[in-house]
Parts: C-alpha cells; structure tokens; sequence
C-alpha cells in the first residue's frame, strides 16, 4: 500500500512513522508513506495557506489552491507512471464520518490512499465539493488538525495489511472485529498478588475456553457498549444470555 499524507505538519508525522508497527510496517515494505507539505504549493511571498472566511466569522480557512495543486501533482505523477486504480482521497475532519474498525477493513482493501490533514476553522467548500471522495472524522470532538487523526487512520489500516502483523497475531479476535469488545487476557505469572488468573483458562479444554471467551465478551459489550450488541451476531443461545444478563443487572 502506498498513502500519501498532504499537511502543513510533515514534521508531526515523523515520530509515529520512526517507531513501532508503522515504521515496521515501512522497513519491510508492506507499505510506503509520503509526505507532502501543502505550504510547498503556494506562489506568494509569504508561502500564505490561509485567509478569512467570505460572509465574517471567526477564524481562518485554508485555501482551496494550494491543496487541489498538491493532490493534483501527485495525480499527474501518478498518471505518468502506473495503471489506473481507484484512490480514496480522505479528508480528516470532524464532519466527516465516525471513523471505525468496519472503515479500516475497508481502506486497508485499497493500494493507495490519500489523506488530507484540514487545519485552521475550516478549509475552503470546494475541496469538498470537487477534490475529496470521503471525509472521516475520528471521533466528536475538535482537534487542532487533521494530523492526529490522519496518524490514527493510517495506524489502524496498516495494521490490517496482509504481513504486518506475526502470524499468530491475528486481527480476527480483537474488540470492534467481532462486533463484540474483546474478553480479557492474562498471562504469566498464574497468581499475581493473590489475583489468580480464572481456572478455565488453565483447563486445556478449548471448547470451555472458546465458550468462556464468548460469554465475557458478550458480558464486557453488554456492560460497557450495550449499544454494540444490537449489531452484534449473537446465535440464539448467546441471545437468551444477553437477556438473562439483563435481567439479572
Ligand atoms: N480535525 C479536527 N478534528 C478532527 C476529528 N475529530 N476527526 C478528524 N479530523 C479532525
């Protein structure tokens, strides 16, 4: 997968991508990230990205040239060199949609994909309007930047890559993949404090423990994210034990 990153913070990416799975993830070439400084696609003086809002308003909004100038240099490249393929181009903003596990898996299905960092109160409509395909916001609350939230998504999709992650570490168990939040985990030592890991685990019988697993995620959805169990796909047992555990709360 190729991603290219186009913001006015190249430099906020630089620990994120030098460390841990993604810099793994980049070293093993399962993926390739690019940053692009929309700064660099100025022609004034003053390298200005931002100006006022037409109508007043608080604030400013960033300019509509140089981020279709920035994303349309790496089209033209893009057309020189390869095939044609279908590119997301991702605007990370707190209007877009609510960024999941589901939209992950989706983008992770990609080659190639772009993402825009807004910045200031806004950016101008018509970025919207005629350059972006998808907006993703990464949760209700307002960030200083899209950099955070471009870092987030490209976090969460790469590691969804074929080869980034062990072997035996598969992504299909973990909370949000299931629809179900992921039951708990212990390892060594066996009693830590007095706190002793729960016997079953211990059993060797898998059955028990794959049956245990299922009912503490289903217990830690119902206590924690009720709301994710009326997705969830829960066989007509487990939904029997959602509504004795209801009852029982
Ligand atoms: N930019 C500012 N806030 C954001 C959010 N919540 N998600 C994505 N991009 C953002």
């Amino acid at each position: 997968m190729q991603i290219d990153i186009f913001t006015l913070f190249p430099q906020m990416f630089e620990s994120p991508l030098s460390s841990g799975l993604l810099q793994r993830a980049i070293d093993r070439k399962l993926v390739s990230v690019n940053l692009h400084n929309i700064r660099d696609y100025t022609h004034n003086k003053h390298r200005t990205v931002d100006d006022y809002p037409y109508g007043g308003g608080a604030g400013m909004m960033l300019k509509p040239e140089p981020v279709f100038e920035a994303v349309e240099a790496l089209q033209s490249d893009l057309s020189h060199k390869q095939e044609v393929v279908e590119v997301p181009i991702v605007l990370l903003t707190p209007q877009g949609r609510l960024f999941s596990q589901h939209i992950a898996l989706k983008l992770s299905k990609y080659s190639h994909l772009v993402l825009i960092c807004g910045h200031y109160e806004g950016i101008d409509e018509r970025v919207r309007e005629h350059l972006v395909t998808d907006e993703i916001s990464i949760g209700d609350y307002v960030l200083s930047g899209g950099e955070l939230a471009a870092m987030i998504v490209a976090d969460a999709v790469v590691r969804l890559l074929p080869g980034v992650l062990g072997s035996e570490a598969s992504p299909l168990d973990e909370s949000h993949t299931t629809g179900l939040l992921e039951y708990p985990q212990y390892t060594r030592p066996q009693v830590y404090r007095d706190w002793a890991v729960p016997e079953v685990l211990l059993s060797g019988n898998h059955t028990q423990i794959a049956q245990w697993r299922r009912e503490q995620s289903i217990l830690r959805t119902l206590k924690r994210r009720p709301e994710l169990l009326d997705k969830a796909n829960l066989c007509t047992k487990e939904k029997q034990l959602v509504v004795r555990l209801k009852q029982s709360q």
